[in-house]
Parts: C-alpha cells; sequence; structure tokens
C-alpha cells in the first residue's frame, strides 16, 4: 500500500514499503537528488531533511514514519524561508565541492528558526553534526552569522 507524505508543500503517494529509509524515496521515488547520502549510519548528515522543522538524518528515518508530517528537503528550502541564507552561502563561497551543503544550509535553518542571533559556540554546536570533509565549517559559520544579522 503506497504511503502517503508531503514533501516541500506537495502531496505524493510512494510505492515503497513503510521501513524504507526516507533518503531513499526521496531520491529514488521522487527524483529529489539534493538530499545526499553519505554514510547511511546516522553518522554524516549529508543527508538531512526537516520534518515538521526539526533536521533529521533520512538515511535513518522510515518513509511511513515521515508520513503525515511535513517535509523539506533542500529544493524547498527557499520557499521554506531559507533563501537568505542561501543567499549568504553564495556571498561567503561557502561550498567547496559542495557534497554535505544541503545539509548545512538545511541545518542553520532549523537553527536560525529556534535561535535568531546564535553566537559562534551556538552555531559550531549546532552545526558539528553535518561533516565536510572539505573543511568549509569556518566559511558556514560566517554564512550564519551574515544571515542571522540580515534578520530583523
Ligand atoms: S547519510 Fe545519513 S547520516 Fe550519513
Ligand atoms: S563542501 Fe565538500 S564535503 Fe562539504
Amino acid at each position: 500500500m503506497p504511503v502517503s507524505i508531503t514533501v516541500n508543500g506537495v502531496a505524493h503517494e510512494v510505492d515503497a514499503p513503510e521501513e524504507l529509509p526516507l533518503l531513499w524515496a526521496l531520491r529514488d521515488h521522487l527524483g529529489l537528488t539534493g538530499t545526499k547520502y553519505g554514510c547511511g549510519i546516522g553518522q554524516c548528515w549529508s543527508c538531512t531533511v526537516l520534518i515538521d522543522g526539526a533536521p533529521m538524518a533520512s538515511c535513518s528515518t522510515s518513509l511511513g514514519s515521515a508520513s503525515g508530517k511535513a517535509i523539506t528537503t533542500i529544493e524547498g528550502a527557499e520557499a521554506a524561508g531559507m533563501g537568505d541564507l542561501q543567499d549568504a552561502w553564495v556571498a561567503h563561497g561557502v561550498p567547496q565541492c559542495g557534497y554535505c551543503q544541503p545539509g548545512q544550509i538545511l541545518k542553520a535553518g532549523a537553527l536560525l528558526a529556534a535561535e535568531r542571533n546564535p553566537d559562534d559556540a551556538a552555531i559550531d554546536a549546532a552545526m558539528k553534526p553535518v561533516l565536510c570533509r572539505c573543511g568549509t565549517y569556518a566559511r558556514i559559520r560566517a554564512a550564519v552569522k551574515s544571515a542571522a544579522g540580515g534578520r530583523a
């Protein structure tokens, strides 16, 4: 029986088992390939999505458990109010290879939704789970601060 999920405000019926990791439902069934596969075991957070506003590792979240909730992927970040963050990412030249960046932006979006002006320690603590093998952490911090500063 198909599983109903709502992604970026659009309702979908996914013909897959409820236990399928949400990551693969997004990528393989819905073609939303902005959500990246890194480790598959909840350790790198490159697969971050927001579920009812909370960052979740989609590789470790079942499709069934996400049913009935609001899922936001990087493709819906601008519509979800993260356009200023994306602009700051560009202005600060944050990405290197880019692979981890969808997860970084969504995690930063959740941080700024919870805390309007986080200090360095709060930014570092919030962003730490999302691993970046290119080492873009200093630019991530600068971009988050820049986006936070631009908010009323
Ligand atoms: S791919 Fe999900 S945490 Fe690494
Ligand atoms: S930009 Fe390459 S892994 Fe983060």
